[in-house]
């Protein structure tokens, strides 16, 4: 069954769990996702990003979750909007059939430039104001996602902040979080507190404290009804760098986020805990691997079953180590 956001991650914090919300561009994405929740028997959150919109067009998208409801009614299933740009580009996803949006007002419409206060505040209600009228949820963000370590904005993948943040920005404030719910009416809230998008999180094995546990603790202290997504939260699991490196991958070492860190944030109030790099990873160590096994090979399905497969199984770890397996 399709539901929001709001109601999924009620159901959480009332029951101590987290939801992984996992990306998706394409079917094998989908079904991987959709078999994982079937499989431990979990409510689940798919999102789509902008770049995932274009990829694959919001018919097929719309069309894809409608068929993942169908295949599988007994899976709650949130439909969510990740990291939208301004207001039309949650309009138009609330159109194509999205039961929650994230208004990302962090950042300028650009995708990177740090937005101020009343740019964010402004954008976000706006959205807010009309997906509430619907019955659909929204997130927001404050505080802009970053390198504690190095103090840059996350530079993979063409978004994320350009140049050097202040530790200001790279950790939300928690008097300014409670002011910023207040004004906006978000039913989550993403902040920065020591994660950074993609597979380049920190330079050495992380130590423990990575994460600005103490503004987790803090603004969920203060905001106790509101829902704490994490952003960047892929683990970037040894194992994935290993195989993608030892078919023909040059991924420089790195680490992600440890497991243990996100169950210690889920404590504290995280309730949504966002995964893509992972997945990417987990399907590209067996595209690698099975085209370089069998240099022969040229039927897609060859390689993506395994590529599905993979990413089955690590979103199954997530749903267990998360906590949400058994809360279908
Ligand atoms: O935060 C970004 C997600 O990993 C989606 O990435 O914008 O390349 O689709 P994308
Ligand atoms: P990762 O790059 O750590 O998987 O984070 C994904 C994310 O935050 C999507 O919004
Ligand atoms: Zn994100």
């Amino acid at each position: 069954a399709r539901i929001t956001l709001r109601q999924l991650l009620d159901h959480a914090a009332e029951h101590d769990y987290g939801v992984p919300a996992f990306n998706i561009n394409n079917m094998e994405q989908a079904l991987a996702i959709a078999e994982a929740a079937d499989k431990t028997d979990s409510p689940v959150i798919i999102q789509a990003s902008r770049g995932a919109r274009s990829y694959a067009h919001d018919v097929m998208l719309k069309r894809m979750m409608d068929a993942i409801i169908e295949i599988y009614p007994h899976i709650p299933v949130c439909i969510h909007l990740d990291h939208g740009n301004g207001p039309a580009t949650c309009m138009t996803a609330i159109q194509a059939g999205f039961t929650s949006v994230m208004m990302d007002g962090s950042l300028m419409e650009d995708g990177k430039t740090p937005a101020d206060w009343d740019y964010n505040v402004g954008v976000t209600k706006t959205v807010t104001d009309t997906a509430h009228l619907g019955g659909i949820s929204v997130e927001g963000e404050l505080g802009v996602l970053g390198s504690l370590e190095t103090g840059m904005g996350d530079k993979e993948d063409g978004h994320g902040a350009e140049g050097k943040l202040s530790t200001e920005q790279l950790l939300t404030d928690p008097e300014e979080a409670v002011k910023f719910v207040q004004e906006t009416k978000v039913d989550a809230l993403a902040i920065a507190m020591g994660t950074s998008h993609g597979a380049y999180k920190f330079t050495r094995q992380p130590d423990g404290d990575i994460l600005a546990m103490h503004v987790i603790e803090e603004i969920h202290r203060r905001l106790p009804d509101t829902h704490l997504v994490m952003h960047g939260s892929s683990s970037v699991p040894q194992d994935l760098q290993d195989i993608i490196n030892q078919y023909g991958g040059e991924m420089p070492q790195t680490w992600g986020v440890p497991v243990e860190e996100i169950q210690r944030g889920i404590k504290n109030g995280v309730r949504k805990i966002n995964i893509d790099t992972d997945n990417r990873m987990a399907m590209t160590g067996q595209i690698r691997r099975i085209l370089s096994e069998h240099p022969g090979e040229f039927d897609p399905r060859k390689y993506l079953k395994p590529a599905r497969e993979a990413m089955t199984k690590l979103c199954i770890e997530r749903l267990e180590q998360f906590n949400t397996a058994g809360h279908a």
